[in-house]
């Protein structure tokens, strides 16, 4: 009888032993899907966020708006994700512009961040240009 009871609190232990872990792996890996769009890009390595293994933007030559706005603005401003201003909305746009001071308005907000807005965009290694001409390419502004 007793050798019955330890062998059930000892497969009681087991089994909670078993459900931490899996509780542990599952956290870990919403940690991972959690992890920033757009992680910063060291120069002379590869970024994976930059796609196409493209090298951070230093010395090279500056990418235009669209592109830009393909590789880390569309994700939230495509669909209007987190409430964004949608690419092309061009009433949402100057309503924004006129509250901000025109695009250079605009563009310092998405430098800073602003909100549910990530600093830069999660585009770490784009010059305020490059993030100017993304702006002008979704505002048409
Ligand atoms: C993770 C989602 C996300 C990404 C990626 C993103 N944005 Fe945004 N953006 C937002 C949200 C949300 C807002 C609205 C913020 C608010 O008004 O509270 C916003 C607003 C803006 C604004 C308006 C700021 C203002 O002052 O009204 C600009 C400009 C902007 N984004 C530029 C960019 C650019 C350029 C990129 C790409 C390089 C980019 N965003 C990528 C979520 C995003």
């Amino acid at each position: 009888m007793n050798l019955i009871k330890k062998i059930l609190v000892a497969q009681t232990a087991v089994v909670a032993l078993w459900a931490m872990s899996a509780q542990a792996a599952t956290d870990e890996a919403i940690a991972e899907r959690l992890k920033p769009v757009g992680e910063v890009c060291v120069q002379g390595q590869e970024c994976a966020a930059a796609g196409g293994g493209a090298a951070a933007a230093a010395g090279s030559a500056a990418r235009s708006g669209e592109e830009i706005y393909g590789k880390f603005c569309t994700a939230c401003h495509g669909s209007g994700l987190l409430n964004a201003p949608k690419s092309g909305d061009s009433a949402a746009w100057s309503a924004r512009a006129d509250a901000k001071g025109g695009v250079d308005g605009l563009l310092k907000s998405a430098i800073n961040g602003l909100n549910a807005m990530p600093p830069k965009g999660t585009c770490g290694d784009c010059s305020d240009d490059e993030l100017k001409g993304a702006i002008k390419h979704m505002s048409g502004l």
